[in-house]
């Protein structure tokens, strides 16, 4: 997949919609149906197999998205099992797609016939058929396959592929002497000797509508699952003299479909590999791509730096020059150029320019840092604006509080923002030197340029430019530990200093 380009930044994948203008009119298809209707038994799971997820997207995202390349008319998803969860799914990530409802999964060509009830019986024009768990297959091989059906005038033209193991895919017959496909016979029902060809069925098809509609009547269920075969179309079409035709994939892992979860973690990292692969040859350094997880939906500029043991979720986007890592997991989160964020956790903020974040921190929804702000090591924030300039150095949490410029957060300092039922906001001017150790009781108010001692419990607001003082008066009791603690190693210790004291003067 092609990432399309901005100036300066690159999008590695885009969203499910519909493409802006490119070559793909001339082949646009009148429909895409993606099959979704099956149960997914092998992924032994109580969520339905097309919206387990890999890189962000759940399987029949990935292949909508493909699908979406194509910039089909109609774009018809066949659900059955499991259909309220997947048509909410498809509901929310692509509103316009259709869906088409299959009660009982009687065979993928029943399925593609319901598919095109809901389009009104037959179209015009070429139908796409995908399968809904085939989450690496890329709009580009969907584009050729289309662009070989028109330009060869197919009836029905089937992505093929050379696999190593071809067990349990239908196989391409082909004529011994003129090399033209002449059928689809499924593993169950294939002889040895069709057992021992290599290239198969990917289930990918760009058909004819009209003819599609028409063969689909003919199909029948005799055969070893008693199903109504989608493949059996080929061999109809055929013998009834039209063209039919197969455009064999350059890599066949891209047709690959996910069954169990094995499959499942093999197509993520193949998936995963692309996405750095790509983003690498633009600049971006992958330094350890084994340990780096992103997101279709993540993007960089130019000189961003990955470290090892880094995940990069949602929308998150790093800048140019910005670094992150080791060992980090950003989620929706936005790195401004020449930004550092090491061993972090971050969902939903926003890292200003040149700003740094931990080691060890913590940065929830609402962050926000300036230029040049630190938030630094077992620091944790949440709803947050933290001002250029602005240091929040060590051990403290800052919970829906504005910090103004060039403030300085003493250690271990707390933003009370909770008093068990309500959440307050705590305002701190610029250029504050709040001292460590200091609870900010919210809603407080801490002028500009105002000071706070050590230990302080600001419960009032600070006028601008005042030092604030909240603790407890220190008192001396002298003596004490000899009355007592007598004879205790503090005691002795504290006798050795006054005799050493008395032997100097
Ligand atoms: C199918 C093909 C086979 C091909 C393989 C590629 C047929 C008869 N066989 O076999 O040639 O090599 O895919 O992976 O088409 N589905 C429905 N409704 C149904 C049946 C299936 O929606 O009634 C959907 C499934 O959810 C799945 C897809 O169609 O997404 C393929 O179905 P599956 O049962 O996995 O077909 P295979 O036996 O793998
Ligand atoms: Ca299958």
């Amino acid at each position: 997949m092609s990432p399309t380009k901005r100036p300066g930044i690159l999008r590695m994948s885009p969203p499910v919609q519909k493409p802006k203008g490119n070559p793909v009119s001339a082949i646009r298809p009148a429909a895409v149906v993606v099959l979704a209707a099956g149960e997914g038994t092998r992924m032994k799971s109580a969520t339905p197999k097309v919206l387990h997820e890999l890189c962000g997207r759940s399987l029949v995202g990935h292949v909508l998205s493909a699908a979406r390349e194509l910039d089909p008319e109609n774009l018809v998803v066949v659900v059955g099992h499991a259909r309220e969860k997947v048509g909410a799914h498809l509901a929310e990530i692509d509103p316009d797609v259709r869906t088409a409802v299959q009660a009982e999964q009687n065979g993928t060509g029943h399925a593609v016939r319901i598919a095109l009830e809901e389009l009104g019986g037959s179209v015009d024009g070429t139908v796409v058929v995908v399968c809904g768990d085939t989450p690496l297959l890329t709009g580009e091989t969907l584009r050729g396959l289309a662009a070989t059906h028109a330009s060869d005038g197919n009836a029905v033209t089937v992505l093929s592929a050379e696999v190593p193991d071809a067990t349990g895919y239908g196989r391409i017959v082909r004529d011994e002497d003129t090399g033209a496909v002449t059928e689809i016979v499924e593993h169950k029902d294939a002889t040895e000797a069709q057992r021992a060809i290599r290239e198969i069925n990917s289930g990918v098809f760009a058909f004819d509508g009209q003819l599609l509609a028409d063969a689909l009547k003919k199909i029948r269920t005799d055969n070893s699952q008693g199903e109504e075969y989608l493949t059996d179309v080929l061999g109809i079409l055929r013998e009834a003299g039209h063209r039919v035709g197969a455009s064999v994939a350059g890599d066949h892992r891209e047709i690959a479909g996910i069954n169990n979860r094995v499959q499942l973690s093999e197509a993520r990292r193949i998936l995963n590999d692309r996405l750095l692969t790509a983003a690498m040859l633009a600049g971006v350094t992958v330094v350890d791509p084994a340990t780096t997880w992103v997101d279709v939906t993540v993007t960089f500029e130019q000189d961003a730096v990955v470290h090892p043991g880094t995940q990069l979720h949602g929308s998150t986007h790093l800048g140019e020059g910005a670094e992150v890592g080791p060992n980090s997991r950003l989620k929706d989160t936005r790195v401004d150029a020449g930004a550092r964020v090491d061993n972090t956790v971050a969902d939903g903020a926003h890292v200003g320019p040149q700003a740094t974040v931990g080691p060890f921190a913590y940065l929830r929804p609402g962050t926000r840092l300036g230029l040049k702000a630190k938030v630094g090591t077992y620091v944790e924030t949440k709803n947050a604006s933290i001002g250029e300039g602005t240091k929040v150095p060590h051990l403290s949490y800052v919970g829906d509080a504005t910090i103004g410029e060039y403030t300085n957060i003493g250690a271990a300092s707390v933003f009370v923002n909770y008093d068990g039922q309500e959440k307050h906001h705590t305002t701190v001017g610029s250029h504050c030197r709040t001292g460590s150790d200091n609870m900010f009781v919210a809603p407080v108010t801490i002028g500009d340029g105002s000071y706070t001692a050590a230990g302080s419990v600001i419960t009032k607001d600070v006028p601008p430019g005042s030092l604030a003082v909240a603790r407890g008066q220190q008192r001396n009791i002298e003596g004490w530990v000899a009355r007592k603690r007598p004879g205790s190693a503090a005691a002795k210790a504290a006798e050795a200093t006054a005799r050493r004291g008395e032997s100097e003067d």
